[in-house]
């Protein structure tokens, strides 16, 4: 009998139990792991990825041309646990026919739950009201303190009315939301219809909303669309959402729109850099809520991501058609 030859799979980090364990039973495979919960070092990345046959990774994992050529020829697919793909040289993968599996749909309730949430703890400033209980600052009932922005009748704007964007007016219309507006490369009035959504340029959503929320995916054309500009456009009394990516926002405009009382408050689960260092600006804002990139963190959200990334990982490799593959 002639020795079945095995397909390497290297993977850049200890993932869920579900996608470990479906890889571990993969018989043509040979798979090893980044076995940490901490992001794997370049050097590591580089040795690990040379001569492999598929790649598992995450957002935090750049995959770019000297990662590719590390690689080398034998790499035939990339499986990232994640949506957004930002992190990805799309370019090049395309040029060297690599298949591409990622991680849509069963992160979309998660990941509009915690925008939501998100959204309620920045305009009704529960990280403040939290913090007077805890340090004293409560001495009574008082009829100006802590006032926050209520959700009814107001205009929600969606920075890109896709999956999670959609997920996230779905829950937000039972809040009494008035009007929701959306922008993107195109009106889509087949999605928009459910909420009867306004398509608007950028900066009308900007000028008309009363909360924003980006949920778009990091491209060329969103780097830094929320910027001075942007800022200078919003209600003094509105509040910026962001769960995209980080590189949508210039960050020093949004720091400069919320200590100058340009915005009222600001919502980021995702930044530039992640971590965001503990001494960055924005930390010392009491009107700027922070999060460490969870909007798909939940046990069951994360497993069932980390077993579609394996399975689309497979199937690439056995030239199956994959669960969920971007079309390059
Ligand atoms: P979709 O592809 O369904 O949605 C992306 C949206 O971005 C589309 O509606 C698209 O609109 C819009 N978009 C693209 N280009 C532009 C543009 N130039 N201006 C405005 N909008 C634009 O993806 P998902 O909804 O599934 O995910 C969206 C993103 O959310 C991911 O790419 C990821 O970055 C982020 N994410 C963050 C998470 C977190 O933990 N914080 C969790 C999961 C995702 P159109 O096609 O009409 O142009
Ligand atoms: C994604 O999937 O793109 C998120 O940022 C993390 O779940």
């Amino acid at each position: 009998m002639r020795p079945v030859r095995l397909m390497k799979v290297f993977v850049t980090r200890r993932i869920p139990p579900e996608g470990r364990a479906a890889l571990a039973q993969a018989a043509d495979c040979e798979v090893e792991q980044w076995d940490s919960d901490e992001p794997i070092p370049r050097k590591e990345l580089e040795r690990g990825v040379a001569g492999a046959h598929g790649l598992l990774c995450l957002l935090s994992d750049c995959v770019d041309k000297k990662l590719l050529d590390t690689a080398g020829a034998n790499l035939k697919v990339i499986s990232t646990m994640s949506v957004g793909f930002d992190h990805l040289a799309m370019d090049e993968i395309k040029k060297r026919g690599i298949r591409v599996g990622y991680t849509p749909d069963v992160l979309t309730d998660a990941t509009a739950e915690l925008a939501v949430s998100l959204l309620l703890t920045t305009c009704r400033r529960l990280p403040e009201a939290i913090a007077e209980v805890k340090n004293g600052g409560w001495s009574s009932w008082k009829p100006l303190w802590l006032c926050g922005y209520g959700l009814t009748q107001s205009t929600v704007g969606i920075i890109g009315l896709g999956r999670i964007g959609q997920a996230i007016a779905r829950r937000l219309k039972p809040f009494g939301v008035q009007k929701f507006l959306y922008t993107g490369r195109q009106p889509r009035p087949q999605e928009a219809e459910e909420f009867q959504a306004e398509f608007v340029s950028t900066q009308e959503l900007a000028a008309k909303s009363d909360f924003v929320v980006v949920t778009c995916s990091l491209t060329p054309a969103t780097k830094l669309l929320c910027n001075k500009d942007f800022f200078q456009k919003m209600k003094k009394t509105a509040v910026f959402v962001n769960i995209s990516r980080g590189d949508v926002v210039n960050q020093d405009d949004l720091y400069e729109a919320l200590a100058t009382g340009q915005i009222a408050a600001a919502g980021l689960d995702v930044t530039t850099p992640e971590p965001l260092p503990t001494d960055h600006p924005l930390l010392t804002l009491k009107n700027c809520v922070i999060l460490p990139h969870i909007g798909s963190a939940t046990h069951g959200t994360r497993n069932t991501m980390s077993l579609l990334a394996a399975n689309n990982l497979l199937a690439g490799l056995r030239g199956e058609p994959m669960p969920k593959e971007l079309k390059l």
